[in-house]
């Protein structure tokens, strides 16, 4: 069963980890940030919108369609005073035309059926010379074999069924491109990357992340006996490394409002 956004027992998937220095330099890599207005659209619970904020953005929004993700996102980032959080849904953003110089959208075009009016959406809200930054992963990303770094590929030598699942949702990365100029854009040169998710200092620990299907929608497919084989199959290729550093392969479509 696909992941459910709204529900309470989801509410702190997003919130359990921060954005690593591999994120912030490739992030800095496409634009400073420094005393933009940025809105993060799905921003989940802040991770990212949060980051944005410490690396010098004016402002940083987040808008998402969940109260309880919103929820959480408001918690994580009480203390940082340019964020700032609003329910709003993709394809209706809640903003006047050119309002924005970036917009971020990590890791949720593969949860949206109706990707160019997200993109119509997004172009509208862009200042002029403003720049959408897409991130996810591609099924080519999500099928690199698994080992000690890229984690997530054990789930699908484990569960092939999970392929398909992954097969049907994912973008394209020339689908996104052809997307984006018909909506207007000028796309820049697309980018993959190594994303550090998190470092874990044992197995043990390795094991407690993935249990309760943290930040990880794709088990959400899985059954509670089919996660608990998956740990075993897990733990029995990695029980002898520490730490664990766990990278997920990503890709990268910039692309400017001119
Ligand atoms: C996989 S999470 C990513 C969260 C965050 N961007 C991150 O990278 O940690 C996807 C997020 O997109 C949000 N979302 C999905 N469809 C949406 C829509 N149509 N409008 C607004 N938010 C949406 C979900 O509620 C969820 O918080």
């Amino acid at each position: 069963m696909p992941i459910n956004f709204h529900s309470s027992n989801n509410k702190y998937t997003y919130t359990n980890r921060q954005a690593t220095d591999s994120w912030t330099h490739r992030i800095q890599n496409i634009i400073d940030v420094k005393e933009k207005r940025v809105i993060d659209i799905g921003c989940g619970g802040g991770i990212y919108t949060k980051q944005l904020a410490l690396m010098g953005a004016a402002e940083v929004i987040g808008v998402d369609f969940s109260n309880q993700m919103l929820q959480a996102a408001e918690e994580n980032c009480a203390h940082i005073s340019n964020t700032s959080f609003i329910q709003g849904d993709a394809y209706n953003i809640p903003f006047a035309d050119e309002t924005f110089d970036i917009v971020l959208s990590r890791a949720v075009i593969h949860h949206l059926d109706h990707i160019p009016n997200f993109l119509q959406e997004a172009y509208r809200i862009l200042k002029r010379n403003g720049i959408l930054i897409l991130q996810d992963r591609t099924i080519e990303d999500c099928t690199i074999p698994g080992s000690p770094e890229h984690i997530r590929g054990y789930f699908f030598s484990c569960y092939p069924k999970l392929i398909r699942v992954e097969s049907k949702r994912r973008p394209e990365t020339n689908q996104i491109l052809h997307l984006l100029r018909d909506t207007g854009f000028q796309t820049n040169p697309i980018q993959t990357f190594w994303e550090v998710r998190k470092i874990h200092p044992s197995i043990e620990d390795l094991l407690q992340d993935l249990s309760p299907r943290t930040g990880r929608s794709i088990l959400h497919e899985l059954s509670d006996n089919e996660l608990s084989h998956l740990l075993q199959h897990i733990y029995s290729n990695l029980y002898e490394r520490s730490p664990i550093i766990e990278q997920d392969r990503w890709t990268i479509w910039t692309a400017v409002k001119e």
